[in-house]
């Protein structure tokens, strides 16, 4: 499966799929974007040897106009899958369409709570006692498409947010992976009957499989 990887910081998912998935079991990331020039993430993806490119949104007249450059450019490369990997912008809907149940995003935190920007704040702010992590197909809303994976962990009197990202980042790295080698097994498929549940069959192979 050739996979593209949309990152707008650090990237440390990036590498993650860059160590576990890149070149494995014909898996392929062929490209990586970011809306950003400078994002750590860029340097992870040369470092490898994966194209990259850069869409700021300044440099389109709107957003639908840079949605669709970047379309154009993960569709010039016969991209399968798109993975959002910290990738900081909303996509448009029509940038959505053009990749059916094909964007996946992972979020730091057990949807459907705490969707949006700074989840771990929110859900210290909350003073919840477990934690988590999701990856879920892309909708049109914010955090709201159908859950792929989730994985729960119990931090119960957490110091800082700073302590819950290291521990979730661990399972993010797992996570992700993992949900991109079921996808590439053919082993996620929606519920015709509910197009809110994702039915996973477990698969030895896939990167990140227990
Ligand atoms: C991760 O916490 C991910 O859940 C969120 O953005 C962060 C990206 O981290 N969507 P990194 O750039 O992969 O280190």
């Amino acid at each position: 499966m050739k996979l593209a990887v949309l990152a707008s910081g650090t990237g440390t998912n990036l590498q993650a799929l860059l160590d576990q998935v890149h070149g494995r079991g014909g898996n392929e990331i062929v490209g990586v974007a970011s809306d950003k020039a400078a994002a750590p993430a860029l340097d992870r993806a040369r470092a490898a040897g994966v194209p990259v490119g850069v869409f700021p949104t300044a440099d389109f007249s709107d957003r639908p106009a840079r949605d669709a450059a970047l379309a154009d450019w993960l569709e010039g490369q016969d991209v399968e899958l798109v993975v959002l990997a910290g990738y900081m912008q909303l996509l448009s809907s029509a940038f959505l369409a053009r990749f059916p149940s094909r964007v996946i995003n992972v979020h730091p935190a057990l949807l459907p709570a705490f969707p949006g920007l700074q989840a771990i704040q929110q859900a210290l702010d909350y003073g919840v006692k477990v934690f988590g992590v999701t990856v879920h197909f892309v909708d049109d809303g914010v955090d709201s498409g159908p859950i792929i994976l989730q994985r729960a962990v119990e931090i119960p009197g957490p110091e800082s947010a700073q302590e819950v990202e290291e521990r979730l980042h661990q399972i993010e790295h797992e996570l992700l992976p993992q949900a991109v080698g079921l996808i590439a097994a053919g082993a996620v498929t929606i519920d015709p009957a509910n197009p809110r549940r994702v039915l996973v069959e477990e698969h030895q192979g896939a990167p990140g499989a227990s």
